[in-house]
């Protein structure tokens, strides 16, 4: 993508613009970012979604005149069990569609100015006449496309985000909006994290959320201290504490100073490793979400010849990435240079490679590919 390019999908300025002067900084309101835009999935489609187990669906209904006013419950949900179209009020919103479909994918995908580190997923919501999740905030940012329908939103800076207590979700006690907009299909709104927000439904309505992941430090060093302690022992063993001039002691419950340093020089070791890190972080940042399964497929020996003939494309759900001197695919990593380096970034990057570059690769890198292509990563182009 040519970042400098203006985009219709953010009103006519560029990624970069977009980037420098929005993200993480200020809404955007794009009327008719995608023109015409109709919804990828029917509501039948949807609700066949909502039933399914691999797809995380959560419901929201208000209760009109009740405390606490609010019903919520986590999916999957059967057909029956949503409450009638003409009931007012009510909501489902069902996560992940991208990894579903490939036209979602493929809209999610218009939004890959943003690092594929940063991107999460493409979310669906449905909604009956007045029906939305409240005011609220999230922390994370969030494009929102209108598929069908009309919603109003209004949006806040917010500075009291106390919540109201005793309800099942999180929604501002005190919610005070600085701006209202209807969204007709096809406009999008941009939200930084924490804006406060409140969609309802006008009439029935769809909503696509795409939203982004935000790496939280503590769970970013969890796991890269896991990470790097598995790839520590895998490398220099197990090393064990010595501690031949301990003395004796008689306070047999102090911890020896020994042990300490002992604890700091092993991590201190296992971060100085910048490329185990590095690993460690792309490895975690391209796990595959937690409801993904690949189906293997036997693959026939000429499989590579068939890969160089048609060319390849990604799985709508694998994960690629790649640093300096790394490529990471599906939570593996792999030392790439050279050529075989370009080639892989270019596939990470365009998730296809074509045959003729298929070709140019290396005969362990086209190994590598047909052993991705039998564990169902990627496929040969049809
Ligand atoms: C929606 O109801 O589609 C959007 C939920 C949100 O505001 O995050
Ligand atoms: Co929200």
């Amino acid at each position: 993508m040519d970042v400098t390019q203006a985009l219709p999908l953010l009103g006519g300025i560029s990624p970069q613009v977009f980037m420098k002067r929005y993200w993480q900084k200020k809404p955007l309101l794009v009327r008719q970012a995608v023109p015409g835009f109709k919804p990828l999935l029917d509501r039948a489609q949807l609700f066949d979604l909502a039933a399914n187990e691999d797809a995380q669906t959560r419901m929201v209904i208000q209760v009109p005149g009740s405390q606490p006013g609010w019903r919520f419950k986590h999916g999957p949900f059967q057909r029956r069990a949503l409450p009638p179209l003409k009931q007012p009020g009510w909501t489902i919103l069902v996560q992940g569609v991208d990894l579903h479909h490939d036209r979602v994918h493929d809209l999610m995908n218009q939004f890959r100015f943003v690092p594929d580190a940063r991107l999460d997923d493409l979310m669906i919501s449905f909604a009956t006449d007045g029906g939305g999740v409240g005011p609220h905030y999230d922390s994370y940012d969030v494009f929102l496309l209108q598929a069908q329908g009309q919603r109003r939103w209004r949006i806040g800076r917010q500075k009291d985000l106390n919540l109201q207590p005793d309800v099942p979700l999180k929604i501002l006690a005190n919610f005070e909006p600085e701006a209202e907009y209807v969204l007709e299909p096809g406009d999008l709104l941009y939200l930084p994290p924490r804006y406060a927000h409140d969609g309802i439904a006008v009439g029935e309505c769809m909503t696509y959320s795409v939203g982004f992941r935000i790496p939280n430090r503590a769970e970013l060093a969890r796991e890269l201290l896991q990470r790097l302690a598995e790839e520590a022992e895998d490398e220099v063993g197990v090393s064990l504490y010595r501690d031949p001039d301990q003395p004796a002691v008689d306070q047999p419950a102090e911890i020896p100073p020994r042990m300490l340093e002992f604890a700091q020089n092993a991590l201190q070791d296992a971060l100085q490793d910048s490329r185990a890190l590095a690993r460690g972080l792309g490895e975690y940042l391209t796990e595959p979400k937690p409801n993904v399964w690949f189906e293997a497929r036997s693959v026939p020996a000429s499989d590579g010849q068939t890969l160089k003939t048609c060319g390849i494309q990604l799985d709508r759900r694998t994960r690629m990435m790649f640093d300096v001197h790394h490529v990471f695919i599906n939570g593996e990593s792999f030392s790439a240079s050279g050529r075989d380096a370009t080639l892989m970034r270019a596939l990470a990057n365009d998730r296809v490679l074509s045959g003729r570059d298929v070709a140019k690769l290396s005969t362990q890198a086209l190994e590598l590919l047909t052993s991705w292509c039998a564990a169902g990563w990627l496929e040969a182009k049809a």
